[in-house]
C-alpha cells in the first residue's frame, strides 16, 4: 500500500541549508521565466543553495542537466518534466541516487513513474479541469449559432497538452453547437502559435473560436487573425489558459474572452512541501494548486500581479 511505498522514499535530513536542483525545461515564454524567478526568489528565505539549469526546449538536455545535478550532490530535486515519457529516466536516476524528487507543474507518465514510489509528489494544477473550465466558459458565453473551433495544442507528449485537450474535448463533445475542425500543436510558443493559426485559417476560413492551451499561443493566434483582417473578441472568440500579463491585457482590450489560471509561482509551495517532507510528514501524491479564472469582470484587478 501507499504507506509501505512512502517509507521507501529517500529521506531528507532536517538542516539549515540544502543544495537544491531546479531543472527548467526552456525559457522562451513569460510563464517559464516567472517560474524560474519564483525559485530564485524563494532560495534565500528557504535556505537553498540553488542550482538552476535551462534545457532550452530539449528533453535530452533536461535529462543531462539532472544527471549533472546528481553528480554535484544535490539534496533535493524539483523537476518540471518537459514531456511525459522522455523525462522518466531523469526521475529514475534521481531515485536510484537517493535524491527526493518533486515534480513541479508538469508530470510524467503515471503508468511508469509513480508518486510515493519513484518520486515524492506532483505539485501542480489539474490540467483536465483547466481544459474543462475553458470549455464551460465557451459554452456559457458563445453567442453564435455554430462554433467552429481551432485548437492550438501545447508541446506534444507533455502532460498539460494531453490533459488540457482531454478536459476541453470531453466537455465540448456534449454540446452539438460546437465542432473542433482542427487541433494542432503550437509547442506552447507564441511564434509557432501564430504560424499554425495562419496555416489553419487558410484551410478553415470560417473558424470563429480558438482554444489555445496557453496564453502565448493565444496571443500568436490573435496576431494571425488580425493580419487576416479578422476581429478577435468580435468575430472570433478566444479562450486560453495561464493568466499572463499580455493575456489579461488582451481581455481588457476585448480581444480575448477568458484565460483559466495556471500559476507559475511554485517557489514558496516547493519550500513548504520540502520542509514538511524533511520533518517526516506524509506528503499527498498530488499537491493540487487551485486556479482562478480571469475574464473582463476581473482582469484589470489582477494585471498588476501578472507576469
Ligand atoms: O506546464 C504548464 C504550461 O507550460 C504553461 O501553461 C505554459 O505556458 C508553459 O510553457
Amino acid at each position: 500500500g501507499t504507506t509501505a511505498m512512502a517509507q521507501d522514499l529517500p529521506p531528507l535530513e532536517q538542516k539549515d541549508r540544502y543544495k537544491v536542483g531546479f531543472a527548467q525545461m526552456e525559457s522562451n515564454n513569460p510563464w517559464r521565466i516567472a517560474e524560474t524567478k519564483s525559485f530564485h526568489d524563494t532560495a534565500e528565505a528557504c535556505g537553498w543553495d540553488l542550482i538552476a539549469t535551462d534545457a532550452a526546449g530539449s528533453a535530452a538536455k533536461q535529462v543531462a542537466d539532472v544527471d549533472s545535478m546528481i553528480a554535484q550532490g544535490i539534496d533535493v530535486l524539483f523537476l518540471p518534466p518537459r514531456e511525459e515519457k522522455p523525462l522518466i529516466p531523469a526521475v529514475m536516476k534521481a531515485r536510484a541516487a537517493g535524491i527526493p524528487t518533486f515534480l513541479v507543474d508538469r508530470s510524467v507518465d503515471p503508468a511508469v513513474a509513480k508518486p510515493g514510489e519513484h518520486f515524492v509528489a506532483f505539485l501542480g494544477s489539474d490540467f483536465i479541469d483547466q481544459g474543462n473550465r475553458a470549455a464551460q466558459w465557451l459554452m456559457e458565453n458563445f453567442e453564435g449559432d455554430k462554433g467552429i473551433i481551432v485548437q492550438l495544442e501545447g508541446t506534444t507528449g507533455s502532460s498539460p497538452a494531453n490533459d488540457r485537450k482531454k478536459g476541453f474535448d470531453d466537455a465540448i463533445a456534449a454540446d452539438d453547437r460546437f465542432e473542433i475542425v482542427a487541433s494542432q500543436t503550437g509547442d506552447f510558443a507564441r511564434d509557432l502559435g501564430r504560424q499554425v493559426m495562419e496555416t489553419l485559417l487558410q484551410a478553415h476560413p470560417d473558424v470563429n473560436v480558438v482554444y489555445a492551451h496557453n496564453d502565448e499561443m493565444a496571443i500568436g493566434a490573435i496576431q494571425a487573425l488580425e493580419l487576416a483582417g479578422r476581429k478577435p473578441g468580435e468575430d472570433v472568440t478566444i479562450v486560453s489558459i495561464d493568466g499572463t500579463r499580455d493575456a489579461l491585457q488582451a481581455i481588457i482590450d476585448g480581444k480575448m474572452g477568458v484565460t483559466v489560471e495556471s500559476s507559475p509561482f511554485f517557489g514558496p509551495l516547493a519550500c513548504e512541501v520540502m520542509k514538511k517532507y524533511a520533518a517526516g510528514e506524509t506528503i499527498p501524491e498530488w499537491v493540487k494548486v487551485e486556479d482562478r479564472i480571469f475574464t473582463k469582470d476581473n482582469a484589470a484587478d489582477h494585471i498588476d500581479e501578472a507576469y
